[in-house]
């Protein structure tokens, strides 16, 4: 995707091949910078930080982070102690352990001297892999669009929660790359953007994209979907994901699982947009089973945003002593999702329908 015209990957090598440059999206919207990361513990302590973010994104970013850590120290207990500690460092999204035992599994069988060099070949064919992939999500579920706009004849509003679009893969995100697709293709539409408390990722990075690219969009605070469902505001939703069970049960970021709920509820088609590595075969009841990963209070407990005086400031919002939770992601069980938009297609969450992806 373009800034100010330039085109921008979230993440990629530096031009000597020694380090690799990500956006930092702590900053964002009110400030572009990049970063470098030159070591392991760089990338480690980007992905817990959430400089990078997003399932697909830290999945790369893992990848490059057993590459960097090879340059330095390249045997068997240091390949096992890199992988450990990269795999701690964001529990949730299934796509940081693909893309570290991707890398694990080429590596391992490898003598310590050919390390380095076969680990920045993987980790870049990882992230040209993933651009590939979400480019084929934008046409499957560009087509789910394009359909909708055909029967309504007027423009398509489509809801989205959190931030899956550029920002979190390396090019054009899962959730929004259809978005995209069909802007392109002339198809009008209308994006209703989830603000995504506590760390706003709907309001500060979805809405930041879209602005970038032209797509019309409206922020709404978090409570607002289901009223826009009830009125007819609504056609479609399409969310990202973290990780989906065998059986279509769908993990994304928290307050996806009302939405999903809302949308049931009124008849509004409920898609959710995903790279075939954000399944874990492994795992079938994504309530009971899957690790939800709890932050900070005070990501709930205070905000940050742009005030008077150009500054960027955090402030507090709740009283003084009182406690916070904050659980970084819910599970929609698969009866609630309409479909699962894949490189490969358009498939039902269930477990028969999603054996064609295996
Ligand atoms: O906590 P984050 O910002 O990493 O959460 C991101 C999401 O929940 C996304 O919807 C998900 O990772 C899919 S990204 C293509």
């Amino acid at each position: 995707m373009k800034i100010n015209g330039t085109p921008y990957r979230t993440i990629w090598p530096t031009a000597d091949n020694a380090a690799v440059e990500i956006i930092d999206q702590t900053q964002l919207p009110h400030i572009f910078t990049t970063l470098r990361l030159d070591t392991m513990r760089d990338a480690e302590r980007a992905i817990r930080d959430m400089q990078v973010r997003g399932a697909p994104l830290i999945g790369v970013t893992g990848a490059y982070g057993v590459a960097l850590s090879m340059r330095h120290h390249a045997s068997d207990a240091a390949l096992k102690a890199t992988c450990d500690m990269l795999l701690a460092a964001r529990p949730t999204a299934v796509n940081l352990r693909w893309g570290v035992e991707k890398m694990r599994a080429l590596l391992a069988p490898l003598p310590a001297n050919e390390r380095a060099t076969a680990a920045w070949i993987e980790a870049a064919r990882i992230a040209d892999e993933d651009v590939a992939i979400n480019a084929s999500i934008g046409q499957h579920g560009g087509e789910i669009i394009r359909a909708l706009y055909q029967k309504k004849n007027a423009t398509v509003n489509i809801l989205t929660h959190c931030n899956a679009g550029w920002l979190a893969t390396v090019d054009w995100g899962t959730a929004l790359a259809p978005i995209y697709t069909a802007f392109d293709a002339g198809i009008p539409l209308h994006v209703w953007v989830d603000e995504t408390r506590p760390r706003n990722q709907g309001a500060s990075l979805t809405a930041w994209e879209l602005g970038g690219h032209g797509v019309p969009h409206t922020v709404i605070a978090d409570n607002t979907g289901g009223h826009l469902m009830q009125h007819g505001m609504v056609d479609m939703a399409i969310v990202g994901c973290d990780r989906v069970t065998a059986r279509g049960d769908v993990c994304n970021k928290i307050g996806t699982y009302l939405k999903a709920l809302a949308a049931f509820d009124n008849g509004v088609p409920f898609y959710v947009a995903l790279p075939t590595p954000t399944i874990d075969w492994t795992l079938q009841d994504g309530v009971k089973e899957i690790p939800i990963e709890e932050r900070a209070a005070i990501e709930v407990t205070h905000i940050s945003g742009l005030c008077d005086d150009g500054q960027v400031r955090t402030v507090q919002l709740t009283p003084s002593g009182s406690h916070a939770a904050n659980y970084g992601f819910d599970v929609t069980p698969a009866r609630l999702v309409t479909g699962l938009i894949t490189e490969r297609g358009v498939v039902r969450a269930s477990a028969d329908a999603m054996r064609v992806l295996k």
